[in-house]
């Protein structure tokens, strides 16, 4: 596959614009709407539409058969009224036909039960015969549309792995031995790196591996996690795989829409980012979580993570409500607004949305989208032009670049090992714990960047490593230079205890502490006290810790606070130590968001961050800037008017501002502030 630096390979695929897309649907209406749809579009200022995305039954309605009419006319509707054109390869969902004909491509869970059709995505990622009928149908499309004038973008696809990311079957089997071949070499290499000694589970030969299906106790978690990697492995070659035939055919950019959300899981997708042309994302406010926009943030500067810190696209997000969650929520007054305005600020340079006209049938009807059922004479078609406007007054953002001291590390390795059985505490969850240091920078106003492990650090004034319970020998080396040379660092409870086979870190002889990061920390974990549900415990400063407490064993470092309740009263609860030129800080519980806020305020200072405000969690303040342009971002999620000092154009409102810029509750300013 080609690799390179995303955005770096596509580098004006958003064409000095913020764009403005959906997806179309258009298989699911008779073609008398379609003139109707694309002049609307024209109206709400869409720039890119998605297309073809579940084609596959519409273009190839018998194996081999294909009908191109209807994509045909909607391309040429489409071009002749300038929308570029997002086109998917129309894999996502194989046709009843392909699957009545080859039920092997059927996916198969780890109880051994098949997933049939009836849904979406029902293959197996490993089937080379799926792979076979998808290619050839890529073929086609990338033959008839590839150096079409209006597509833009190739979208592979659709969330790879939405539902298909696990597959159990004898096909799977086999590729993952082979998967695991490559990556051991001999047999034993692999019983080593799993600690098959343990239960009677060595192998004699590679043949005697399956995926991790279910068991009666619980399964080996080295076994369970490289069957991760695998899964993820194996959706990234097939990506590549339809990548390598678009390139037959075609020379525009390619992407597919990444899930980078706190409820999916399965793709690693550091390892998926350099193989993308530019990065895109889908993101849905989440009402199952308690702070959905503090999630957004996140999401959004992940995705940039993701994206080298260029500009990426939201492919998928929703106008209103969803239709998936246990309660659909839809939006209040200018919360679409300040969601948009969030993705925007943190990175993004288009936002586009599913879908745009709201289904009449199947599975997602209630799902919100540009054009609703209601018609035009509607709250949330009024919104969506307005949302046309605004993102046009907002094109001189686009190409710029956002700008952090702080960064919190996030890796999809450790979310999933953590996630595994036999745990101290099901409670301890590394995105939850990257969250909430995340969101204590937040509500200081500070910027953040989400960095893999093994990242290069030395911009940074400041990193957190939150409860990072697995990595390599290479990426815990990189954590301790960094403060060696001068580096902060704040590390919480459960980080650095395995390494990338999840095998303890310890010194056999013991001679050393164990975990990877005692010396920098100057304190190492003797034993693990989880607390229970609900239960919490007081510190001696008189902040607040749930889920964690564990005693900690201090050799260097100054004891900052104590547990001040319960069975360790008197123990060290958070600790700081000189190592090198820098400071590393230890925090052995899960402080709330209050005392995580207050300690993280101290912390930017030390570090000598200053955050660009001080208005709390309810306030977002960005800044992305491209050469001597500025561009203030300020998201009034509150009930309260704020102001915040600044000069320049105010693009919301095309007002001029002299020195302060005032962001009325509820509302979204973007100053653009230039050089005099
Ligand atoms: C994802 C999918 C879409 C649709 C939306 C609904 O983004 O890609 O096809 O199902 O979710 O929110």
């Amino acid at each position: 596959m080609e690799r390179h630096q995303p955005g770096q390979a596509a580098s004006n695929w958003q064409g000095d614009s913020i764009v403005f897309g959906c997806d179309y649907n258009p298989e699911q209406w008779p073609a008398e709407v379609w003139s109707d749809d694309v002049a609307l579009m024209v109206e709400a200022g869409i720039g890119m539409v998605a297309i073809n995305i579940f084609g596959w039954a519409t273009v190839e309605p018998r194996d081999g058969e294909y009908d191109f009419s209807r994509l045909d006319t909607i391309v040429e509707l489409l071009h002749e009224n300038g929308i570029r054109i997002n086109l998917g390869t129309g894999t996502s969902s194989a046709p009843p036909w392909l699957s009545t004909k080859h039920p092997e491509i059927l996916p198969v869970m780890a109880d051994g039960t098949t997933r049939w059709p009836g849904g979406r995505q029902a293959w197996c990622p490993s089937s080379p015969v799926f792979r076979e009928y998808a290619v050839r149908l890529v073929g086609k499309v990338a033959e008839r549309y590839g150096a079409h004038p209006a597509v833009a973008l190739w979208h592979v696809s659709n969330e790879l792995g939405c539902h298909n990311a696990l597959c159990y079957c004898d096909v799977s089997a086999a590729s993952f031995r082979r998967w695991l071949q490559s990556r051991y070499g001999t047999i034993e290499r692999l019983n080593d790196a799993w600690g098959t000694s343990f239960w009677s589970q060595r192998y004699g030969t590679w043949g005697e591996i399956l995926p991790p299906r279910a068991t009666l106790a619980a399964g080996n978690p080295a076994h369970v996690h490289d069957f991760e990697r695998f899964s993820s492995a194996e959706l990234l070659d097939y990506y590549g795989q339809e990548l390598a035939v678009i390139r037959t055919a075609s020379t525009i950019p390619v992407t597919t829409n990444f899930m980078v959300t706190a409820h999916i899981r399965t793709q690693d997708y550091w390892r998926w980012a350099p193989e993308m042309d530019l990065i895109a994302n889908d993101h849905y406010l989440d009402h199952r979580l308690e702070h959905p926009e503090r999630e957004l943030s996140f999401s959004a500067d992940l995705t940039r993570g993701l994206a080298n810190g260029y500009p990426w696209m939201l492919m998928e997000t929703a106008i209103s409500a969803v239709s998936w969650q246990p309660r659909n929520i839809a939006k209040t007054p200018g919360e679409l607004t300040r969601t948009v305005a969030s993705h925007i600020a943190r990175g993004a340079d288009a936002i586009c949305f599913f879908q745009w006209r709201a289904s009449r049938q199947g599975a997602e009807k209630f799902h919100s989208a540009l054009l609703p059922h209601a018609g035009t004479d509607s709250k949330i078609w009024r919104e969506a032009v307005e949302l046309g406007a605004l993102l046009e007054r907002l094109a001189p953002v686009a190409g710029s670049r956002v700008e952090a001291r702080a960064a919190v590390m996030f890796s999809w390795e450790s979310w999933w090992a953590l996630g595994a059985d036999s745990h101290p505490s099901q409670d301890v969850d590394h995105l939850r714990e990257a969250h909430r240091a995340y969101a204590a920078l937040r509500a200081n106003g500070v910027t953040t960047d989400i960095v893999p492990p093994g990242a290069d650090l030395a911009d940074y004034s400041l990193v957190v490593v939150p409860a990072l319970y697995s990595l390599s020998g290479t990426e815990a080396i990189a954590i301790n230079d960094y403060v060696a040379a001068g580096g902060n660092v704040i590390v919480t409870f459960f980080s650095g205890l395995a390494d990338e086979e999840l095998r303890m870190r310890m010194d056999v002889t013991r001679a050393k502490p164990p975990g990877a990061f005692a010396e920098m920390l100057g304190a190492w974990t003797e034993e693990f006290f989880p607390l229970n549900a609900n239960e919490s415990v007081v510190l001696d400063d008189g902040s607040r810790g749930s889920i964690w407490s564990e005693v900690v064993r201090v050799t260097t470092a100054t004891v900052l606070a104590r547990f001040a309740d319960g069975q360790l009263a008197g123990h060290p609860a958070i600790v700081s130590n000189a190592f090198g030129t820098g400071r590393a800080v230890y925090i052995a519980t899960a402080l709330d968001d209050e005392a995580f806020r207050s300690l993280m305020a101290r912390e930017v200072m030390a570090a000598g961050i200053a955050g660009v405000s001080s208005f709390g969690s309810d306030v977002e303040v960005v800044v992305r800037s491209k050469g001597p342009d500025r561009f203030l971002f300020v998201i009034n999620h509150s009930a309260d008017d704020v102001s915040i000092a600044g000069t320049g154009n105010e693009l919301t409102t095309g007002e001029s501002v002299a020195r302060t810029l005032a962001v009325p509750a509820g509302a979204v300013r973007v100053l653009h502030e230039q050089p005099r």
